[in-house]
């Protein structure tokens, strides 16, 4: 994958937020990435040093330029999205979430027992996701161990950063016999090789890859095999992944079995830790978001899976102020759309309706809507799908700044079929940014860089 001569030098205009809340706009700014592909230099287009390293990077024939009509932003982090729930993407998402479950995700996951289905599946996943521009992805594989080790491998091979969980579901009252681990003794020890397994990948992964500690969700999973986990997430510090306060019934069925909420049930059994990601979490109290905060705990929003399965739209501004780590996912297939850009103004448009609440035969104050200060601007739901997702997972990622991996999606604004020009009116920064969010296709993401390395180029197709 590496080229005879890798770029080294980066020339163009980039976003990028490097604070909640607001973006910063690098107008023919140099970036200089490290062998290693960690950003080392950022140089300001009025920085006397940028036309002598500008003529330094040409002359050793490094300088990568962006060109006319294109903007750089950083990869996307997906913190949350299942692997082999690809191929029902937009399916049967007019049921509720245990039928979804039983009936079309059980069925679906199981074939992944198939290493070979797995890895066509897997190749095809990782490749469309790169051409979204997300280069880093939090992955639930299946509740198989080999498909889980080879999702880590394609994502090594292909340059996409990862961190791979495979999925423990061993409860035989909760699961189908055909697709659930053998037993909690068997569930803990293939996690125990996953471990092994992906750590040895990441150590040879240019981007990096991670293993992580995925129970699905309570429900699936027995005392047991949720207290074997815990004790291996404390034991090995390996990051730890599950569905947590997702919906009325997980909360229900949660409360009655533990005589505890879905947090505290997760935090007793030693799942809660810093870096550990709680995707969902509508339901999570003040108090509960307290105990996330102190932890590091991170929540994933899924904006788009809430809106099918959770019958509620996740507080987001109130986790932030709170202090919790929030990042932003695509659960696909919760989620219909592998694509981050939907996503980012999935949670901008429910979180305008948290702000109001939804019932217009109501009086206003009647609505359930939570107020002022709860919508999220279009660039804070930029930073959750970038920073946000850096901060959630610890790792130095999604700003163009020094020390940080160098991820870029390049965007062309002038692609026949969408054009994000907007005739020239209206074009300050913030204009040329929101179109890009809120209007650009996969074609418009013309090449994707991880880690300094070049992953995707549609130009060259
Ligand atoms: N809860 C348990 N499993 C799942 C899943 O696959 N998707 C979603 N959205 N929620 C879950
Ligand atoms: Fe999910």
């Amino acid at each position: 994958m590496e080229k005879a001569t890798q770029p080294r030098a980066f020339y163009g205009s980039f976003f990028h937020t490097p604070e909640y809340g607001s973006f910063e706009y690098l107008e023919r700014a140099l970036i200089e990435v490290g062998e290693d592909g960690a950003i080392e230099r950022v140089i300001a287009h009025d920085d006397p040093d940028q036309a002598a390293a500008l003529a330094k990077a040409r002359e050793a024939g490094t300088l990568y330029e962006l060109g006319e009509g294109r903007f750089g932003l950083p990869g996307f982090v997906d913190i949350h999205i299942h692997s082999p729930q690809w191929p029902q993407a937009a399916l049967a998402l007019d049921e509720p979430l245990y039928r979804w479950l039983d009936e079309r995700t059980f069925p679906l996951e199981s074939k992944f027992a198939d290493v070979d289905f797995a890895k066509e599946v897997y190749s095809d996943l990782v490749d469309q996701l790169l051409a979204r521009g997300s280069t880093t992805a939090v992955y639930l594989g299946s509740a198989h161990l080999e498909a889980t080790v080879a999702l880590a491998e394609i994502c090594a091979e292909h340059g996409q950063r990862a961190l791979v969980g495979k999925t423990v579901m061993d409860d035989p009252a909760a699961n189908p016999d055909y697709y659930r681990d053998a037993s909690p003794e068997q569930a803990v020890r293939d996690t125990e090789t996953l471990i092994r397994e992906v750590e040895a990948i990441g150590r040879k992964s240019r981007a990096g890859a991670w293993p992580v500690i995925t129970p699905r969700f309570i429900p699936s999973c027995t005392d047991e095999v949720l207290r074997g986990l815990g004790n291996l997430a404390e034991s090995t510090g390996a990051y730890v992944q599950t569905h947590c306060n997702e919906g009325q019934w997980e909360h229900d069925v949660v409360l009655e079995r533990f005589g505890k909420t879905d947090p505290y049930a997760l935090r007793d059994f030693g799942l809660l830790r810093e870096h550990s990601i709680m995707a969902h979490c509508p339901y999570l109290t003040e108090e509960e978001g307290e105990m996330f905060a102190e932890r590091g705990v991170a929540v994933a929003h899924c904006p788009t899976a809430n809106s099918y399965f959770s019958s509620a739209v996740a507080p987001i501004q109130r986790f932030r102020s709170q202090g919790i780590h929030v990042g932003l996912g695509t659960d696909i297939s919760g989620g219909y759309s592998p694509s981050m850009y939907e996503n980012i103004r999935q949670a901008v448009l429910v979180s305008r309706l948290l702000e109001t609440g939804v019932n217009a035969q109501l009086p206003p104050e009647e609505r359930g809507g939570l107020g002022e200060g709860t919508r999220l601007s279009l660039v804070e739901s930029f930073w959750l799908a970038t920073a946000g997702g850096a901060e959630a997972l610890g790792l130095p990622l999604a700003t163009f700044e020094p020390g940080r991996a160098f991820d870029l999606q390049v965007i062309d604004v002038k692609r026949p079929d969408s054009d994000l020009t907007g005739f020239g009116v209206f074009d300050e920064p913030i204009d040329r940014l929101a179109r890009i969010l809120y209007l650009s296709t996969p074609d418009n993401v013309r090449q994707v860089f991880s880690q300094g390395v070049l992953v995707c180029d549609k130009d060259a197709r």
